[in-house]
């Protein structure tokens, strides 16, 4: 029999509420929750729930510290759970800065305790597989990787939570930087410098608005990783009806690997070789709360953390170097701007970002046009 391990939460709510779920039915023996804290948890009887993280350490004893909290208190309550011996299973982003995340990084070695982030993607078999692949050398150095993520997102999505959604700082003076790059698709940004290992170079951006958000909305970058080009275009300020996405398209000197979803279809992840040979590696599920497992796993027998704070720190580079380039996104001019009872979207928006995808190239928006389709329908006539 395993020795127990248990768990406490730092977040009960919102996407915390997965952890919940899979600490009913644990994956792994003698797993068992122990304790949570969460200001805002109301008639809460899953576990003890503590009205301060000192005291949940001193009575729950936790092996393992599950941080689901916005993105503002990542880095201090991961740094507090070393510093009470507990290992750290912590949401993406991995902090709001790359100089907490740095200081997070340290607070885990000077405790020599484990992190993993839970980026999803990085947790997927086929996804996996394909990675041994490329760090094997079958597909050749990679050339270039891109991805598009069309996904419209309502007003109550922009008002989740406490308030944090869109934010770069909360009252307390706390950095947030929650963004659509630094939140909802995140994990397709990360996963081209998962696939890469290194970070992101020559950055070039655009950063837009069309919510009431102090960060973005809309994102499109580009730029190097390991030598090869990454781009990436994003949005929330979309139609509902124009969900695309995640596409992903990864070149290679000798396979392309492609996976995209569309709607519910969920396409295998497939690698093209310039030979003709297709190998498919099955269909990418994303799968939730592996992270956990992994994290009991590695404690107990070893084995390697899927996701590392390195890793993720190569995303939270990624984004604090836009907001270096560019601290203020550009709001959408306001005629282009369709605001419906619970959605703000761009007419137009979709098809400009997949054309900005299909170049690999910023867009170049003439701002001052009544629509963005008009700008785009120009733009196509000159390139004609
Ligand atoms: N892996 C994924 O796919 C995925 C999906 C959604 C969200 N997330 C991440 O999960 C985290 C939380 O996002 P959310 O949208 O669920 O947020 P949320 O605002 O719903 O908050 C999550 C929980 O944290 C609690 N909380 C707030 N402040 C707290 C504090 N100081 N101490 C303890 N608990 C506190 C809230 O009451 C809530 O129960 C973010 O980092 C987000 O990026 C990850």
């Amino acid at each position: 029999m395993d020795e127990e391990i248990r768990v406490v939460l730092f977040g009960t709510g919102g996407y915390a509420a997965n952890y919940l779920e899979a600490l009913k039915k644990p994956r792994r023996d003698s797993v068992r929750l122990a304790g949570a804290v969460d200001p805002y948890a109301r008639d809460f009887t899953a576990c003890p729930l503590y009205a301060d993280a000192e005291t949940m350490f001193r009575e729950a004893r936790p092996h393992i510290a599950v941080i689901g909290t916005p993105i503002q208190f990542h880095a201090e309550q991961a740094e507090l759970a070393f510093a009470h011996g507990c290992h750290v299973v912590l949401e993406k982003p991995i902090a709001a800065t790359v100089e907490s995340a740095r200081s997070l990084l340290r607070a885990r070695d000077q405790a020599g305790k484990l992190l993993n982030v839970d980026y999803q993607l990085c947790y997927d078999p086929a996804i996996r597989a394909m990675k041994a692949d490329a760090d094997a050398g079958l597909f050749g150095a990679p050339v270039s990787l891109r991805a598009l993520v069309l996904w419209p997102r309502e007003r109550t999505y922009f008002q989740r939570g406490s308030g944090w959604a869109g934010k770069k700082f909360d009252a307390q003076g706390r950095p947030v930087f929650d963004s659509v790059l630094n939140n909802a698709t995140a994990h397709y940004l990360m996963n081209m410098l998962f696939m890469t290992g290194a970070p992101a170079e020559n950055i070039q951006c655009a950063t837009f608005r069309a919510n009431p958000v102090e960060t973005y909305d809309t994102a499109v970058m580009k730029g190097t990783s390991a030598g090869a080009d990454i781009f990436i275009a994003v949005s929330h300020a979309l139609a509902l009806p124009e969900k695309t996405g995640p596409i992903l398209e990864y070149r290679y000197e000798r396979a392309t690997v492609r996976w995209t979803r569309l709607g519910d279809d969920h396409a295998p992840l497939t690698a093209s070789f310039a030979d003709g040979r297709v190998k498919t590696y099955g269909t990418v599920d994303e799968p939730y709360m592996e992270n956990l497992w992994n994290m009991v796993d590695a404690i107990r027998e070893g084995t390697d953390i899927l996701c590392t704070g390195e890793t993720a720190l190569l995303q939270t580079m990624a984004v604090e170097r836009m907001r270096e380039i560019q601290p203020e996104s550009t709001p959408f001019p306001e005629v282009w701007i369709r605001r419906e009872e619970n959605l703000h979207w761009v007419p137009g928006l979709a098809d400009a970002l997949r054309r900005c995808y299909d170049r690999q190239e910023l867009p170049h928006w003439d701002l001052s046009a009544s629509s963005l389709t008009e700008e785009n329908s120009h733009t196509i006539l000159k390139l004609k």
